[in-house]
């Protein structure tokens, strides 16, 4: 075996490298093990054989070697031969050989359809229609409870009885907890204030908050690349999203002392959001090991006002992941037993809602 494709068949992402005419001319073991095949049946066999139904597939293929650019979609089903079938991100880079030729490199890298929630289009779509639904509703609780509460202080004004009076401060503070309701319902709402960060503060920031907070029973671990560039972020925010996401993997733990929480840092190429590709994100991954989210939770988990907690008002997720969408960026949890893993990808270049 020669070294290029023992390096290939290191890598945990299925590759697949395609001649200028769709042939294949490598496909390294991950890809041969998601594709249920081997290499030696691929080699010189055209791209749209290698599935039952081909025709998205050979699509996005003949795509990206006409205009010469990359391309990447989320979650596609494909069919292999044997009828099976796989959920995978494409991404598909074209090259030019030295020979003067030119080829794709198409990288596979498989999605659990059933533990993740996907970042697709629909999805999106859904919450910007529940936050639309939000705003408009904020809006109509908060005016008529700010009338509320000016009489209220007007009437405990006149009111000489201090026993009366008790009913009146009932009234004031009743509203006062509406209206911070209300408000985390909005979510953070003030323009992003964008400055150049290294990410790796804020985490450290959050790290050092949630070890205060536990009296330093919870364990925090890191795993972070340190070559990660700074890019624009707002810092305070990014501290509240990573606050809420870690601080349910201390509530969720059976107890502080058994509760570890990693957190990994990675640079990723070609990564889609909605509809935009990146060149470069930055990739966040906070893995606990606690009891998992609840399975009928966790496709809404995201949503304002789902929670599995007592006492709980089930914003924390959806405030984050508003903070990460106004970075340009996106949030997805996988959980089982065991393993509750929050990612979220920032863009390293600057491209802000
Ligand atoms: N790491 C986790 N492990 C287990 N369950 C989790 C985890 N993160 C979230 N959950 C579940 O998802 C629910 C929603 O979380 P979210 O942070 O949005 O709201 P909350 O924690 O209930 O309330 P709030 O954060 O507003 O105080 C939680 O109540 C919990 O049941
Ligand atoms: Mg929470």
């Amino acid at each position: 075996m020669n070294l290029e494709s023992s390096i290939l068949d290191s890598i945990s992402t299925g590759v697949l490298v395609l001649d200028g005419d769709l042939r294949v001319t490598a496909l390294n073991a991950s890809g041969q093990a998601l594709l249920d095949t081997s290499e030696a049946r691929c080699l010189g066999v055209n791209a749209g054989k290698l599935l039952l139904d081909a025709e998205e597939w050979l699509g996005y293929l003949t795509q990206v070697l006409e205009s010469e650019s990359p391309h990447a979609s989320r979650s596609v089903t494909l069919t292999l031969l044997s009828g099976q079938e796989i959920h995978v991100d494409i991404i598909i880079t074209p090259f030019s050989a030295n020979e003067g030729g030119n080829g794709l490199l198409v990288e596979l890298l498989a999605v659990d359809r059933l533990l993740r929630i996907s970042r697709e289009g629909s999805l999106q779509h859904a919450q910007e229609t529940s936050r639309a639904v939000i705003r408009g509703l904020a809006h109509e609780i908060k005016n008529p409870l700010g009338g509320v509460r000016g009489a209220a202080q007007l009437l405990a004004r006149e009111l000489a009885d201090e026993e009366l009076a008790e009913y009146t401060g009932i009234i004031i503070r009743e509203a006062d907890r509406l209206r911070d309701l209300v408000d985390r319902l909005l979510g953070p709402n003030r323009q992003l204030e964008l400055r150049p960060l290294n990410i790796h503060e804020v985490l450290e920031h959050v790290r050092r908050l949630i070890d205060a907070e536990s009296d330093h029973r919870v364990t925090v671990m890191r795993d972070y690349d340190p070559s990660l560039p700074e890019f624009p972020c707002d810092r305070a925010q990014l501290i509240q999203a990573v606050l809420n996401i870690m601080r349910n993997a201390v509530q969720a733990a059976a107890s502080p002392e058994e509760c570890r929480i990693m957190v990994r840092t990675r640079s990723q190429r070609q990564f889609t959001v909605g509809t935009q590709l990146h060149r470069l994100v930055c990739r966040v991954d906070i893995i606990d090991n606690g009891p998992g989210i609840p399975a009928d939770l966790l496709p809404s988990v995201f949503a304002p006002m789902v929670t599995g907690r007592a006492g709980g008002t089930g914003l924390g997720l959806s405030i984050a992941q508003s903070v990460i969408n106004r970075h340009g960026g996106t949030m997805e949890c996988e959980s089982s037993p065991g393993e509750t893993r929050f990612t979220f990808y920032l863009p390293m270049e600057v491209q802000h809602a």
